[in-house]
C-alpha cells in the first residue's frame, strides 16, 4: 500500500491535496505535539474535518507524548488505522485495545534507534508496525538504510506466523529507496516529499508502486 503523507501537502488545501493522491491506499497524517518531536503540526479537529472530506482511510502517525490519553479518540473519529511510538507509551498493550475497540488498526511505531526485539511480543496486540526510517519529525530526511533490519525481522515474524502485521516504512521514501523496503519485506510505504514534491502527486503513487513491485518481487 502506498500512504502519502500530507506533512508536504499545502495545508490550507487539505481536501483538495486529498483528491490528488485518490489513487493511494491510505493517507498518512502526521500529529506532532512539539514535546515527543521538536515540530508541531496538526491534532483531532483537523483529523476530523479531513474524515469528513477524503474517502481516503486515514493512517494517524502520532508522534505525542502521552498516546495512552489521546490515541484512541482518533480511532473514535473514525481514522482507518491509529500508530503511537512505543517510546512514549506507558501501557502500549491497553492502548492498542482501546484503539481496536474503537474500530481501528492499531499500529505502533519505533524510532530508529529502538530495537525491535524487546517489543516481538507486545506486537501481538497489532495490526501495524511502522519502522521509522528517518528520525520523526520532518519531512525531506535522508532514508536510512541500517534500519532494514527491523523490516526483516519483522517479515520474518510475518512470514513464520508469530505476527500478523502490516510492516509500515516511514522517513526518506522514494522511487529508489522504496525498492529496498520492498525487498526487505515492508508492505506500506509513506511518502512526503516524494509525492507531494511532485508536479503530479498521483502520478508519483503510480510510479512508488511500480517500484516497490519491482522490490517485493526481488525479496
Ligand atoms: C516524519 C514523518 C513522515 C514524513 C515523511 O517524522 O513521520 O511521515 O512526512 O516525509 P518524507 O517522505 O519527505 O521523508
Ligand atoms: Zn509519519
Amino acid at each position: 500500500m502506498i500512504a502519502p503523507s500530507i506533512l508536504s501537502a499545502d495545508f490550507a488545501h487539505l481536501a483538495d491535496e486529498a483528491d490528488a493522491v485518490a489513487n493511494a491506499d491510505w493517507l498518512h497524517v502526521d500529529v506532532m505535539d512539539a514535546h515527543f518531536v521538536p515540530n508541531l503540526t496538526l491534532g483531532l479537529p483537523v483529523v476530523s474535518s479531513l474524515l469528513a472530506a477524503t474517502e481516503l482511510p486515514l493512517d494517524c502517525h502520532l508522534m505525542i507524548d502521552d498516546p495512552d490519553r489521546w490515541a484512541p479518540g482518533y480511532a473514535e473519529a473514525g481514522a482507518a488505522n491509529v500508530t503511537f511510538h512505543i517510546e512514549a507509551a506507558r501501557d502500549a498493550v491497553q492502548t492498542a485495545r482501546a484503539i481496536r475497540r474503537a474500530g481501528a488498526l492499531a499500529g505502533l511505531s519505533v524510532k530508529p534507534g529502538t530495537p525491535l526485539e524487546p517489543y516481538l511480543d507486545v506486537l501481538r496486540e497489532f495490526d501495524t508496525l511502522l519502522v521509522m526510517t528517518v528520525e520523526p519529525g520532518f519531512g525531506g530526511q535522508r532514508f536510512l538504510a541500517e534500519v532494514l533490519p527491523k523490516v526483516r525481522l519483522a517479515r520474518e515474524q510475518v512470514r513464520s506466523g508469530h505476527l500478523r502485521l502490516f510492516v509500515e516504512v516511514d522517513g526518506g521514501v522514494d522511487a529508489d529507496t522504496i525498492v529496498q523496503a520492498a525487498e526487505a519485506g515492508a508492505d506500506v510505504f509513506v511518502a512526503g516529499s516524494a509525492v507531494y514534491g511532485a508536479d503530479d502527486p498521483g502520478k508519483a503513487v503510480a510510479a512508488l508502486r511500480v517500484a516497490a513491485r519491482a522490490g517485493m518481487n526481488r525479496s
